[in-house]
């Protein structure tokens, strides 16, 4: 069993300004209870909503504000300052902190401490669910996310400017909680090797048409970004969809299901292997030249396509220790996922349904059962990137 203790960690607490600031405090209340060591730098912002004084008392440090003061710089550098901890824990984050992160500014001591440093880094979102929706937050969102920083939250419900919708500061526990996991889970998985697969592949009909299945490959592409966050050297080998490389993953891009067995296969040795593509089950006897549309239709001669999953499952002498595939049912959920486990040979299967009126494919969000040994464990609604960190969790405990 990994060990999740805090005890020892250090996070530098950036607070930016916002009414949710006052939460920050019980934050640094509980990491200090934990054993984590706290530095805090206030923005101007921040300082609006709670004074130095409150910061300082509670950390047991000085609380620092101020990019150009010659004592900071000479009694700690800003750039030491950025990288004096395990990890940068952003809470709350406000709308134009977060813009000004994306867009890489250093106008004040948070931003530039932010440009500056090597240590993995954590966003909790704080603002108004109307500038939580506009289109240029959602894209500064994307941007940080791509660049492999953590966001948690924000969660929905009222708020002070009496408008209601996400947009909450996520509750100090709950971002214990996702630094708990952040900062445990570092180094946990370092020296395995994982191999995951995602998104869709395409099988030529001819050279202009193809079949396909619906799979956005963001699930794959967060447990893959999860699993190197985690330490493991990660191999992604995905079919054809329009996310960004996760940060710190060795991509390989394939278009047919025949060109990602055989880089699957080119990829082992492996300790983890997790098969999240919708692999196409048939390839297309597919013509050289490209079909008339003139006369009648033509008839596709189907042809089944390798079995990725059950094929690495049952290899004798290169199996991985621990092979994880997904079955998207759309009926009878834990009945056909536990057969297919059995079927395919696998150790664990992530089931999900995938029936009219679920948004799973290609949404953000998922619902899943895990079935292994023990049986199936339904796991409570939450987002790909969660239900990714989740997996991992239980990676870690399986393999250490
Ligand atoms: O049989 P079914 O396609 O429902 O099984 C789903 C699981 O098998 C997924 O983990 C998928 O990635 C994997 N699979 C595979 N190769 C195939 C078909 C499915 O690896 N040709």
């Amino acid at each position: 069993m990994a060990d999740l203790s805090l005890a020892g960690k250090r996070v530098l607490l950036i607070i930016s300004g916002g009414i949710a600031a006052y939460k920050a405090l019980e934050l640094i209340r509980l990491l200090r209870k934990a054993g984590v060591g706290v530095r805090a730098v206030l923005t101007r912002g921040g300082a609006e909503f709670v004074t130095p004084l409150s910061v300082q008392a509670l950390c047991e440090d000085r609380v620092y504000t101020d990019l150009f003061s010659l004592t900071d710089e000479s009694e700690m550098g800003h750039i030491q300052l950025s990288r004096s901890a395990d990890l940068v824990v952003v809470a709350p984050a406000s709308a134009d902190l977060l813009a000004r992160m994306a867009a890489g500014l250093a106008d004040d001591l948070a931003t530039t401490l932010l440009l500056a440093t090597d240590k993995p880094v954590m966003v909790a979102p704080a603002m108004n669910v109307r500038m939580w929706h506009h289109p240029a937050t959602i894209a500064n969102l994307a941007t940080l996310q791509s660049r492999g920083i953590a966001i948690v939250g924000p969660e929905a419900g009222g708020m002070a400017c009496g408008e209601f919708g996400p947009g909450r500061l996520a509750e100090p526990d709950t971002i214990l909680a996702a630094i708990r996991q952040r900062l445990g889970h570092a180094g946990a998985l370092s020296g395995r090797h994982a191999v995951i697969t995602s998104g869709p592949t395409h099988e030529a009909i001819d050279p202009v048409r193809y079949i396909a299945n619906r799979s956005s490959g963001k699930q794959g592409h967060a447990i893959a970004q999860a699993l190197a966050q985690a330490g493991a050297r990660v191999t992604l080998i995905t079919g054809p969809v329009a996310l960004p490389e996760p940060p710190g993953v060795t991509c390989i891009p394939v278009e047919s299901a025949a060109a990602m067995h055989a880089a699957v296969i080119a990829a082992l040795p492996a300790d983890i292997a997790v098969f999240c593509a919708a692999v196409a089950d048939w390839r297309v006897v597919a013509a050289d030249r490209k079909l008339k549309k003139s006369g009648a239709p033509p008839q596709l001669t189907l042809v089944e396509t390798p079995d990725i999953l059950s094929d690495i499952a049952h290899r004798a002498a290169d199996r991985p220790a621990l092979v994880i595939g997904f079955a998207a049912e759309t009926e009878n959920l834990v009945a056909n996922a536990t057969a297919k486990r059995a079927r395919k040979g696998c150790d664990w299967i992530i089931a999900n349904h995938v029936g009219a009126g679920s948004d799973v494919m290609g949404g953000d969000a998922n619902e899943v059962v895990l079935i292994n040994q023990d049986g199936a464990t339904p796991w409570p609604r939450a987002s790909k990137a969660a239900i990714a960190e989740r997996l991992v969790s239980n990676i870690i405990k399986e393999m250490t």
